[in-house]
């Protein structure tokens, strides 16, 4: 038998059952149902070991790390080196100062967007379908410094085409190469590693957003040799208003911080400010430190249930789910049909129904939460003259049979 169906089968009769308990909001019900959670690719349900951890830093050492001398202080910020050394393991980083705790995806990915030193004519490319949090900073850059911003176009079934990237990487000369790794539009996943070879061959830096890519279970930076990863811990059983800065060290080190305060600044005098190297670079401010040593629990809950299962859970999962609502007439899913390429997300229209109208049914008819709209990434609909989506996303406590209701729920709607 293949191992990773063995993994999965063992994983699925022993602990599945265990896995829906560790999250309390699946115990609760809204007017007599329970709550069916497709929107993890917003943002993901947390378990308790998260919650708990968190916890414990309000009622046990509630100060301030990396300042104060004091017990408590000296307390949270041995919590926090923890969590950076989870953080560290979870993403195959060199060394856990290559991890910087920031606000959130956004905010990672603007920092080294604006950090880098783009200039006039500098050549950035992306793929045709970046959330906002690259498209926009890019966009910005153009308007103000004059960088050439360009895209690659994806294949006809919507999927990361390669060979054109290749192409243009090697006519345009980029300076830096910034892409999704997973894409919350159509869960399609560029292959980071031969994107970074060809990015490097031609002189360009790579930024990936990770943020849909490191919920299956962390990343391996190191195999991929991207220069800067940026993910959010609230998409990967962590809590919101936490992002994660990663990369190669003396990449990191050249980046320009955004903002500037306490912690992150070695010595100011009068006339100048000398700026500490990563990770304080990037962690100016009082930080979240719950929210830090929660996302230390995430990276640790999802290790022990580790990749292999959490992929295979979801992929099937959103091939079931493909092969019912593709039964359905005047439903039209979002490219690529395929769901082995399209990790935990569904993305659908029906002809004659707004996206919106969709979500609302589905939650006052059965508490089926999904997202409608343009994701975020409205560039990607506007090209394609598409007002939204309806978008189911799956994850690791998500069950057949609610993906059976998903379906039935519908079908009435026709
Ligand atoms: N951009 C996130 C999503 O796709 C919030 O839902």
């Amino acid at each position: 038998m293949d191992k990773t169906i063995f993994v999965s089968l063992r994983f699925e009769i022993m602990d599945f059952e265990r896995i829906r308990e560790d999250f309390p909001i699946l115990r609760k019900e809204i007017e007599g149902k329970p709550i069916i959670y497709f929107d993890s690719a917003c943002q993901s349900l947390r378990p308790k070991q998260v919650l708990e951890a968190m916890n414990r830093y309000y009622e046990d050492f509630p100060a301030c790390a990396g300042r104060s001398i004091h017990k408590l202080a000296t307390e949270v910020s041995i919590r926090i080196d923890e969590a950076r050394g989870k953080l560290a393991r979870f993403v195959n980083a060199e060394k856990p100062e290559e991890i910087s705790f920031v606000r959130n995806c956004t905010e990672a990915l603007n920092t080294v967007i604006f950090g880098v030193g783009l200039k006039k004519g500098d050549v950035v490319l992306a793929t045709d379908r970046e959330h906002n949090s690259v498209h926009v900073p890019l966009l910005k850059l153009k308007e103000t410094t004059g960088i050439d911003y360009q895209i690659v176009p994806s294949r006809d079934d919507e999927t990361f085409n390669l060979d054109k990237f290749s192409e243009i990487a090697a006519e345009s000369r980029p300076r830096l190469v910034a892409m999704c790794h997973t894409s919350n539009v159509n869960g399609t996943t560029i292959p980071a590693k031969e994107v970074c070879k060809i990015a490097h061959e031609n002189g360009a830096l790579v930024l990936l957003d990770g943020a849909q890519y490191v919920p299956y279970g962390g990343v391996d930076i190191k195999d991929i040799d991207t220069d800067f990863y940026a993910f959010s811990a609230h998409k990967m059983c962590g809590p919101s208003g936490v992002g994660i800065l990663t990369g190669k060290y003396d990449e990191l080190s050249k980046i320009e911080p955004r903002t500037y305060g306490g912690h992150g600044i070695s010595m100011a005098t009068r006339k100048h400010a000398d700026i500490l190297p990563p990770p304080e670079r990037f962690e100016a401010g009082l930080q979240n430190y719950s929210g830090i040593i929660g996302t230390g629990a995430a990276a640790d809950y999802l290790s022990r249930i580790g990749r292999d299962w959490i992929v295979t859970h979801v992929n099937h999962l959103n091939r079931m789910a493909t092969e019912q609502l593709l039964k359905i007439p005047d439903l039209k899913i979002i490219e690529p049909g395929n769901p082995d390429l399209r990790s935990g997300i569904l993305a659908f229209n029906i002809k004659k129904r707004n996206p919106h109208d969709i979500a609302m049914i589905l939650d006052n008819m059965e508490n089926i939460m999904i997202r409608s709209g343009m994701h975020c990434s409205h560039s990607w609909f506007n090209d394609r003259e598409i007002e939204g989506s309806a978008r189911a996303s799956f994850y690791l406590y998500n069950t057949k049979d609610e993906i059976s209701l998903f379906a039935d729920t519908l079908r009435r709607l026709q």
